[in-house]
């Protein structure tokens, strides 16, 4: 295993080998040491955003998106209105999660650099009455760049609004404090800053709007009211869980609260981002995002415009020299990314600027 790659990606992504070594027993899905693993689980979660009076945590089977999906189609009801704030691409899937479940929406789309506004929703708001819910990026993976999630939050609670928040990439490593951002839901996954493995997401759904939801989702498996009432009431989870990844996670909570939890996740992230940001820009390779608007979490680069490059050989000789980069995913401009988040330091991010320098040179890349 030592030989593997390391994924500078934005999930699944580099784990640990004691995280990897926990899903080497199995559970049964009934057993009560399993049941108290899934509580404890959910309720270290809660404690990385104070949420545990304000909101219930709902894990649920699947990748991010199955959550995503989930939480608006039991938190808006069939009536409600989403605005859907865009600048990426997990934006425009919040779009299209509303519309292929019916739910009624709007969206504002600003340029894939520019962050959403508070004055923008303000705005918005104060146009569309008829708005119940807005639905927001933290942090857009899909170019790494930060929302402005507080003042956004301030701005739709004045509003007497409700916000759902698309925490996937930022969650345990960026702030959000329950206690201080309203929210009616948030969502994460197990495989990204906790550096668990992927394979489940978890909501964090404001408790009373929890409640009221019965009968708001359009399914069955995804339906977190039904979710979390069977759950309270019998401590397992409704159907098949992923033992092994809830095991996981769990021992990845632990090595995430050994590390000094949240502030130390963030600290690190922080190093690897700027070791990666400054190692690029002494070899020529200019980050697509200023660096007020970008998050330690993942960057996205302009590539290289002489000819003799081409993403997929770039690829496959920065993979042989032991680092798994990611295409990019804007459609005006070339571009690649490399994710900051993982079981990887700052040493990890420099052996990779210095294997993507000498790929570089090898392809005989002249523009850096
Ligand atoms: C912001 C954001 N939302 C949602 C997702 C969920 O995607 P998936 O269903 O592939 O886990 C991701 C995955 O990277 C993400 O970064």
């Amino acid at each position: 295993m030592s030989n593997a790659p390391i994924l500078l990606t934005p999930g699944p992504l580099t784990t640990s080998a004691r995280t990897r070594q926990a899903m080497l027993v199995d559970w049964g899905s009934w057993d009560r040491d399993f049941n108290q693993l899934t509580a404890s689980v959910c309720e270290q979660l809660l404690a990385i955003l104070d949420g545990a009076a304000s909101h219930h945590c709902v894990p649920l089977q699947g990748s991010g998106t199955f959550a995503v999906e989930a939480a608006i189609g039991t938190l808006v009801p069939r009536d409600g209105k989403v605005l859907v704030l865009i600048n990426g691409a997990y934006g425009q899937r919040l779009a299209k999660i509303c519309k292929v479940l019916g739910r009624q929406y709007s969206t504002f789309e600003t340029a894939e650099d520019q962050p959403t506004t508070a004055e923008d929703v303000d705005r918005l708001l104060a146009a569309d009455p008829s708005v119940t819910h807005v639905a927001l990026i933290h942090c857009e993976t899909s170019t790494g760049i930060l929302n402005p999630l507080p003042e956004i939050a301030q701005v739709i609670k004045r509003h007497g609004k409700r916000l759902i928040i698309d925490a996937m990439s930022s969650f345990g490593a960026l702030p959000i404090d329950a206690r201080q951002i309203p929210f009616e839901a948030l969502i994460a996954a197990s495989g990204k800053c906790l550096e668990g493995v992927p394979g489940m997401g978890f909501v964090f759904a404001e408790k009373t709007a929890l409640a009221a939801a019965e009968g708001n989702a359009h399914s069955l498996a995804m339906d977190l009211h039904d979710q979390h009432q069977y759950m309270a009431k019998t401590g397992q989870w409704r159907f098949t869980p992923p033992t092994h990844v809830v095991a996981a996670l769990h021992e990845a909570l632990q090595q995430y609260n050994e590390e000094g939890g949240l502030p130390a996740r963030h600290q690190r992230y922080a190093n690897n981002c700027k070791t990666l940001l400054d190692g690029m820009a002494k070899i020529g390779l200019r980050s697509f995002l200023p660096t007020e608007i970008q998050a330690p979490i993942i960057v996205t680069f302009h590539a290289p415009t002489d000819a003799r490059y081409q993403f997929k050989d770039f690829y496959e000789r920065v993979k042989a020299k032991g680092f798994i980069l990611y295409p990019g995913k804007l459609t005006q401009v070339e571009t690649f990314r490399v994710g900051c988040i993982g079981v990887v330091g700052a040493a990890g991010m420099q052996a990779a600027v210095d294997a993507v320098a000498e790929v570089l040179r090898e392809m005989e890349v002249l523009d850096i």
